[in-house]
């Protein structure tokens, strides 16, 4: 079937199955910064912004967003012109493998969009659906909260 996806701010005319996850679209259609961790909402790697709010891209049916709108860790920053979150967590040594960072980027960009200023608590309940095997998350808090003065 043909949906319609604004992907990153551009409009994207794409066939899909019709069981086809969210997560899988994107991967296949070139956006490789979306990561399958577990493939059951329980990780966090695969989260991208739905209409500006974070989802578990491996728990939505491509389907059912047909004509809405998805933002991807590329769509926020890149190598060249990284976000001041993705500065903030390079610097603080919250990237490790690196494995977990998209997903965390994009709640952390949501976050900061709603509430510019957050608090260490508000910082971990937005981010409380991210797994990391790497940093003992202290260092992605500390990243965010660097971010924050600088958004
Ligand atoms: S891959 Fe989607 S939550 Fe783990
Ligand atoms: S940096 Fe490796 S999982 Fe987070």
């Amino acid at each position: 079937m043909q949906i319609e996806l604004t992907i990153n701010g551009k409009l994207k005319s794409l066939e899909i199955h019709p069981g086809e996850s969210l997560l899988e679209t994107l991967r296949k259609n070139g956006y490789t910064g979306v990561k399958y961790g577990c493939g059951t909402g329980d990780c966090g790697a695969c989260v991208v912004l739905l209409n500006e709010k974070p989802v578990n891209s491996c728990q939505v049916l491509t389907a059912a967003v047909d004509g809405e709108s998805v933002t991807t860790v590329e769509g926020i920053g890149t190598m060249d012109k990284p976000h001041p979150i993705q500065e903030e967590l390079v610097k603080a040594g919250a990237v490790q493998c690196g494995y977990c960072t998209p997903g965390v980027v994009l709640s952390a960009y949501a976050l900061l969009q709603t509430n510019p200023h957050p608090t260490e608590d508000e910082i971990k309940t937005a981010l409380d659906g991210h797994l990391c095997r790497c940093t003992g998350y202290v260092k992605i808090i500390e990243g965010v909260k660097n971010a924050a003065e600088k958004v």
